[in-house]
């Protein structure tokens, strides 16, 4: 594979990880890196070996030699700046959710097309080799048709009104902020998994804290806990910690989800319930070797992550034998593998999350958003 050189936009939590799954792929060099300001992107760019640092994007964007961008910055940027690299001719992997709403998810979709450039939204979760084992088995029917799915978002890193991050706000987050955050991925993954679109959908919302106190410093994602509750700063919230959602998919199934920042002693507990006609699969991110098989007339059964178990293409996404974990960091690395096997030969097939998967997810949150507030069933 050809040596390609990438950029990397926010140096907090996702900064990090994304960096980190870069320099696994062996033939994507991290060629500047980009913060809020000089000191943080100098203070990255000296922790991960990178020289070039900047608190102007823009400078990178400049640069004729660098081909892609990582936008890994809070969700208002995300627009502007991978509107900037696309039209500065860059292949762009965009964090999730994609935009602030469906107009701006739209542009850069028409962008992307018009300028015929790799445009990835970073559904990593979706690429845990035993969820693509489930959608194997989706595929070739070992479930029947699907009936029901169910499942929820669960974490605690929001529970105290002293609990601060940029995403309570919508200035910055946009107007859905569980929803955004983790919702997002949730309705993702069941519409990749099960190959049904959400068709219709009936949303509770809920605010429990309506004032936070915003520390005075810069706080990182889920680093806020460890804060003394000295310098803060009270402000109003109406973004929701919680948010349960009833679904229909496609024209027969039906579900339903919850999420919630609030949840305490879940960190990341991202779970779902497949029910079709001939058995059950459940899976849990905080057990994520572990694929749980439910049978009617059979013992139910868990399937131990092992590559020599799946399906030929789920074993794709197992790079290492059975028995040695494959975790969220190894999901971030198998999105980038494909998306810079496309930036280096326009040939290869799509395979991973676009842009369009993007625009898609924001028109569901608007319509999240539409119901909670009629208080009624939504069709997409
Ligand atoms: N896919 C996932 O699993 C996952 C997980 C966490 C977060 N995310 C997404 O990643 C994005 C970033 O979240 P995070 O948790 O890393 O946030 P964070 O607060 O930890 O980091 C944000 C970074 O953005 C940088 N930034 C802000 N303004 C900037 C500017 N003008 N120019 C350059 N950099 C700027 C800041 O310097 C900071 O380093 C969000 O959109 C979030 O939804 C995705």
């Amino acid at each position: 594979m050809r040596k390609i050189k990438t950029a990397v936009f926010g140096a907090g939590f996702m900064g990090k990880v994304h960096s980190e799954a870069i320099r696994r792929l062996g033939f994507v060099e991290i060629a500047g890196v980009a913060a809020v300001s000089e000191e943080e992107a100098r203070n990255f760019g000296n922790a991960i070996g990178v020289e070039r640092t900047t608190a102007n994007y823009k400078e990178l964007l400049a640069d004729p030699s660098i081909e892609a961008v990582h936008v890994c910055t809070p969700n208002n940027l995300h627009a502007p700046m991978s509107k900037d690299a696309l039209l500065a001719g860059k292949a762009v992997l965009c964090e999730k959710p994609l935009t602030l709403n469906v107009k701006e998810a739209e542009e850069l979709v028409a962008i992307a097309a018009e300028k015929n450039l790799p445009n990835c939204v970073n559904h990593n979760l979706r690429y845990y080799p035993s969820v693509q084992q489930i959608r194997d088995m989706i595929a070739h029917g070992d479930l029947g048709e699907i009936l029901i799915v169910n499942g929820s978002y669960f974490q605690d890193w929001l529970l105290y009104d002293t609990d601060y991050n940029w995403r309570v706000e919508r200035k910055d987050n946009g107007d859905l902020r569980a929803m955004g955050d983790i919702g997002s991925h949730w309705m993702d993954m069941i519409q990749h998994l099960t190959g049904l679109k959400i068709t219709a959908l009936c949303a509770d919302l809920q605010t429990f804290h309506k004032t936070r106190k915003k520390p005075k410093g810069a706080v990182e994602t889920f680093t806020g806990k460890k804060l003394s509750p000295n310098d803060y700063t009270e402000i109003p919230i109406d973004t929701d910690d919680f948010g349960s959602v009833l679904i229909r998919l496609g024209d027969r199934a039906r579900g339903n989800f919850a999420v919630s920042q609030m949840s305490a002693g879940c960190k990341n507990r991202f779970q779902f319930e497949i029910f079709g006609t001939k058995c059950g699969v459940a899976w849990n991110q905080e057990r994520p070797d572990e694929l749980w098989i439910g049978q009617r007339n059979a013992s139910n059964g868990i399937i131990v992550k092992d590559g020599s178990l799946f399906y030929p293409h789920a074993a794709g996404f197992a790079d290492l034998p059975g028995g040695h974990s494959e975790g969220y960091d190894d999901a971030h690395k198998q999105v980038y593998k494909r998306f810079y096997k496309k930036v280096a030969d326009p040939s290869a097939a799509i395979d991973y999350p676009t842009f369009a998967d993007g625009l898609w997810g924001m028109r569901l949150l608007e319509k999240v958003k539409e119901s909670s507030e009629k208080g009624a069933w939504v069709t997409t």
